[in-house]
């Protein structure tokens, strides 16, 4: 891992479950926050995790999305602060360890092998056609 790239989760903090006022965003952060803290990997731990306003993942609330420098993006749904922590971790460790960002949903851990909304490649300058290329 490039020790220079800052890799974000991105959590939304609008989302609400369908029918109530009650968003997860807030709880999902707090949690999430601990627990990369707790982990024994600093690539893991050095993951900042951010709230935001909507991510145009309204109806699988909750939306997050994961992102670094030179890496592809993931925007996941449906992720719960009681039952998804510990897949979110352990994706966190696997993406700090990939050098572009990219894998196959069958690579991901529990419900993020199912509720990805979108997986977003990085965009790369090509010196020699000066041009910029999706990876
Ligand atoms: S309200 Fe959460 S993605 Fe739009």
């Amino acid at each position: 891992m490039d020790t220079d790239t800052k890799h974000r989760i991105a959590v939304c903090t609008s989302c609400k479950h369908k029918g109530t006022q009650i968003g997860p965003g807030h709880a999902l952060i707090d949690t999430l926050r601990s627990a990369l803290r707790a982990h024994g990997d600093p690539a893991v731990q050095s993951f900042e995790v951010s709230a935001v306003a909507c991510m145009a993942g309204c109806d699988r609330p909750c939306a997050v999305a994961y992102h670094a420098t030179g890496k592809a993006s993931y925007l996941f749904g449906d992720l719960d602060p009681e039952t998804d922590i510990p897949d979110m971790v352990r994706f966190a460790g696997d993406y700090a360890a990939m050098d572009d960002g990219w894998c196959a949903s069958v690579d991901r851990p529990g419900k993020l092998r199912t509720s990805t909304i979108a997986r977003i490649p990085t965009l790369l300058f090509d010196a020699q056609s000066k041009k910029v290329k999706a990876s």
